[in-house]
């Protein structure tokens, strides 16, 4: 199973991709994390992201482009592997095409979460999350303990990007750059849509009848 979620930032991608992929069988790349982590320790590659990140625009390909397909390339993606945060552009779209044609392997599904910007801002605002990436919001999924993660009991920050001027130029940046990748997907037979305004549990319950139906697709 070769899956992307898709969707504009807070749509719920983190929030679903984790559960998806919480039993360990399919290789899940969250470019935001992995940028965050290089942000973190003072790499290069994350002095040079920061800037970009802090102000709500994309790290340009050149850094962001390498550094996912080699994930995609790697021993523990060979079963299969859920990208969150790549593709963001028709660019990274194709770069992707053709590692996936090197390997002889095909994307089985693209998995679109459409929700509306005015949610958007609701959700982000409220939105906090731990050390390692794990996602909470202070109304609709709040820790069990104030400002303390459920599973490893670190503190919940509000990310640097979540600050209410950033999240309009995130959706901007979505509508211009990311959202053309939906109509580049469904041209090809690959968009699943779903309604992300809907409680998580029941986006949950239609994802998870979505890929099975995909893998019994591609048993055959
Ligand atoms: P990234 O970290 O990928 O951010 P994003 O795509 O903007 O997505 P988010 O993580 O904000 O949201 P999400 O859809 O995962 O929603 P979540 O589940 O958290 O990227 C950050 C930055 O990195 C970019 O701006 C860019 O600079 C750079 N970058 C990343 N990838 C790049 C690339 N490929 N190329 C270049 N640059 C790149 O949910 C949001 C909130 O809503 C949470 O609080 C959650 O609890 C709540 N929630 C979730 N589902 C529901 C529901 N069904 N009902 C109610 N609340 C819900």
């Amino acid at each position: 199973m070769n899956l992307i979620l898709l969707g504009p930032p807070g749509a719920g991608k983190g929030t679903q991709g984790e559960r998806l992929t919480a039993d360990g069988g399919l290789e899940y790349v969250v470019t935001g994390n992995i940028l965050r982590a290089a942000v973190k320790a003072g790499t290069e590659l994350g002095v040079q992201a920061k800037a970009f990140m802090d102000a709500g625009d994309l790290v340009p390909d050149e850094l962001v482009i390498g550094l996912i397909l080699e994930r995609v390339r790697s021993e523990e993606a060979k079963d299969g592997f859920v990208l969150d945060g790549f593709p963001r552009n028709v660019a990274q779209g194709e770069a992707l095409d053709a590692a996936l044609s090197d390997l002889g392997r095909d994307l089985n599904g693209v998995l679109y979460f459409d929700v509306p910007d005015d949610e958007i801002v609701r959700r982000l605002s409220g939105r906090r999350v731990s050390e390692a990436g794990r996602v909470y919001h202070l109304e609709s999924n709040p820790p069990k303990v104030d400002g303390v993660c459920d599973v490893d009991g670190t503190p919940l920050i509000q990310r640097d990007d979540d600050r209410p001027e950033t999240i309009r130029k995130r959706l901007a940046v979505y509508h211009e750059q990311t959202e053309p990748l939906v109509e580049y997907y469904a041209a090809r037979g690959l968009l699943h849509t779903f309604d992300g305004t809907a409680p998580a549990e029941e986006v949950e319950a239609h994802l998870r009848k979505t890929v099975s139906t995909l893998r019994l697709e591609d048993a055959v």
